[in-house]
């Protein structure tokens, strides 16, 4: 905020177009030099002078002329420092967030763009991995900023519900299928399936040979095979349905890897038109090594299609039948190498697009206490199990802190889940996270159930002082110029930007990091301030400020996709 104005103030001094001199603009380190700086290191070979000669300068000459919104410029080394007139910008800032309510931060930036997020993407008859929680998680989270900043958004859950594995399930179900009860624990019971039928095939290899003809079977609309595939289908989506609930998180289409079956035709079709496909070892390939890369397999010598042919139809399908302007694919860094050689083939056929409008958004493992959640051999940590054991520990928490609580089942809930999403979000994105489950659950840490309790104290403060938002707006301030009160108004106001840097960076981080600094600053107030003490006038000024702090947590909540609770 006001950054447009410095620039205003300096344009006709600097030779420097609009977007030059805005990005230059900074948020000084220490608070009491400034508000905001604007350093002039990269003037001094225009001026021909040494930056701090360039501030004192520019400084005199703004002087008479200086906006309303100014307090004073002063030269500091070789930066121009700007101090704001507190009760104006407090002012402005508060009547703009409670004029804006929900909707503080939002554009619309992205008016007429539609954006296809890839997200999720689980595997049927699979575990709900939690890389898969990572992917949905942070992929809800920039459908949300994505929405707030104007995009039209699809979410795409790509279900990995094609390939040689189902052929194998296929084999193992009408040899041992009634020995494991399907109506129950689903996903469990099928993967009990397949690792047997891995187990048993070392054994008796022809069983591979069986599994091979039953996904031909299933690849040529074989009844049978079809209709058993169908079911693993359903079944496992049933499950996923919980944990999308308790998640809280819905698509716009779910469009499984089958999905494309009848689609690569034409993508081969396309690729040998262009002459990009060539035969390797019987298997048709594009070649990348001008690109440094191995090359993209598109089907392999025994007739079968690959993961990397059915993103190349389904980018193919986004694009043109969906009207994607720009692809977003929320996947674990492990598959950097497969996206790039998917982009440059897609690029390679002629689609600029390709190039700056396919975006893979990688993010790092997650651990549990430390441990990888793996379904490989048979150590599998079920994610509901994860979820369910939060929910219990909030539980815990709740019922010592506070038993008199109504609603205790779903504020444990709220929590726990919480607790686990904010603990995945709160890290840059490509980092590993490791969730400890006390420190992930602290109501004092930087955690979700910290975010989620700050914002129910806020609301408890504005039930208290029986505060009505005000239509109109604060002519006085005086009750909430202090310094702490003014780093908070500051930073509240600060959002829009926050919201332009996790749009750009594709990473929900941003609000994760800013709403707890937002908590912080508001608790290290609320410490130090009888906010419901003083004269009406001055209560109803710093309940303001408190409402105005729990609209800006509270939209950060719901961006992250957290829920946010009243009383807990
Ligand atoms: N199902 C895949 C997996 O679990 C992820 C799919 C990601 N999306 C994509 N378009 N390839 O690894």
């Amino acid at each position: 905020m006001y950054r447009q104005q410095i620039v205003e103030q300096l344009k006709p001094f600097v030779a420097l177009d609009e977007t030059q001199l805005y990005g230059l603009i900074e948020i000084p380190k220490e608070e009491a030099h400034g508000d905001l700086a604007f350093p002039c290191f990269q003037l001094a070979k225009q001026f021909r002078k040494a930056p701090n000669l360039i501030a004192a300068e520019l400084a005199e000459k703004i002087s008479g002329e200086l906006l309303p919104v100014f307090e004073k410029a002063v030269a500091v080394g070789g930066y121009l420092n700007f101090f704001l007139k507190r009760e104006t910008v407090v002012r402005d800032i508060l009547s703009a967030i409670a004029r804006a309510g929900d909707r503080f931060g939002d554009s619309n930036r992205g008016q007429g763009l539609k954006v296809a997020i890839d997200m999720s993407s689980v595997n049927i008859a699979k575990p709900f991995a939690i890389h898969h929680l990572r992917s949905t998680m942070i992929g809800n989270a920039i459908a949300n900023i994505y929405k707030s900043q104007g995009y039209h958004v699809m979410k795409i859950n790509h279900l990995g519900d094609w390939g040689t594995s189902f052929g194998k399930l296929i084999v193992a179900y009408r040899y041992w299928g009634d020995e494991y009860d399907l109506s129950d624990d689903a996903v469990r019971q099928l993967l009990a399936l397949y690792v047997r039928f891995n187990k048993e095939a070392e054994q008796r290899p022809e069983l591979e040979d069986e599994a091979r003809a039953a996904f031909k079977a299933l690849e040529d609309g074989d009844e049978e095979a079809v209709r058993l595939w169908k079911r693993f289908i359903e079944i496992s989506l049933a499950e996923f349905e919980k944990t999308y609930r308790l998640l809280n998180v819905e698509f716009d289409y779910y469009l499984g890897e089958s999905f494309y079956n009848d689609k690569m035709g034409a993508v081969e079709d396309e690729l040998r038109e262009k002459g990009l496909l060539q035969i390797s070892e019987g298997a048709e390939i594009v070649d990348l090594s001008a690109y440094d890369m191995p090359p993209c397999l598109i089907r392999k010598s025994d007739g079968a299609t690959l993961y990397a042919t059915r993103d190349l139809a389904a980018a193919l399908y986004r694009r043109r039948e969906m009207g994607a302007d720009l692809l977003v694919y929320v996947v674990g860094a492990e598959q950097k190498l497969h996206f790039r050689q998917v982009f440059k083939v897609l690029e390679l056929m002629g689609n600029q697009w390709a190039a700056d409008r396919c975006v893979h958004v990688p993010f790092g493992t997650m651990f549990v206490d430390g441990q990888r959640l793996s379904s490989r051999k048979g150590q599998v940590v079920f994610l509901e199990d994860v979820l369910r054991k939060a929910v219990e520990v909030a539980a815990g928490i709740i019922e010592e802190k506070n038993p008199d609580l109504p609603n205790k089942e779903e504020v444990a809930e709220t929590v726990g889940v919480g607790a686990i999403i904010f603990n995945d979000l709160k890290n840059n994105r490509v980092n590993d996270v490791n969730f400890v489950w006390d420190e992930a659950l602290n109501f004092d840490g930087e955690t979700g159930p910290y975010v989620q309790y700050t914002y129910a104290r806020l609301s408890s403060l504005l039930r208290k002082g029986g505060y009505e938002p005000q239509p109109v707006e604060l002519t006085d301030v005086s009750a909430i110029d202090g310094d702490l009160e003014w780093s908070l108004v500051k930073l509240l106001g600060r959002f829009p930007n926050v919201m332009e840097r996790a749009t750009e960076q594709f990473d929900p981080s941003v609000v994760a990091k800013y709403v707890i600094d937002v908590c912080q600053i508001f608790n290290r107030y609320y410490n130090t301030t009888r906010i419901l003490d003083g004269e009406p006038d001055q209560i109803v000024q710093k309940l303001a400020l408190v409402s105005t702090t729990r609209t800006v947590i509270g939209k950060c909540l719901s961006l992250l996709g957290l829920r946010a609770l009243e009383t807990i």
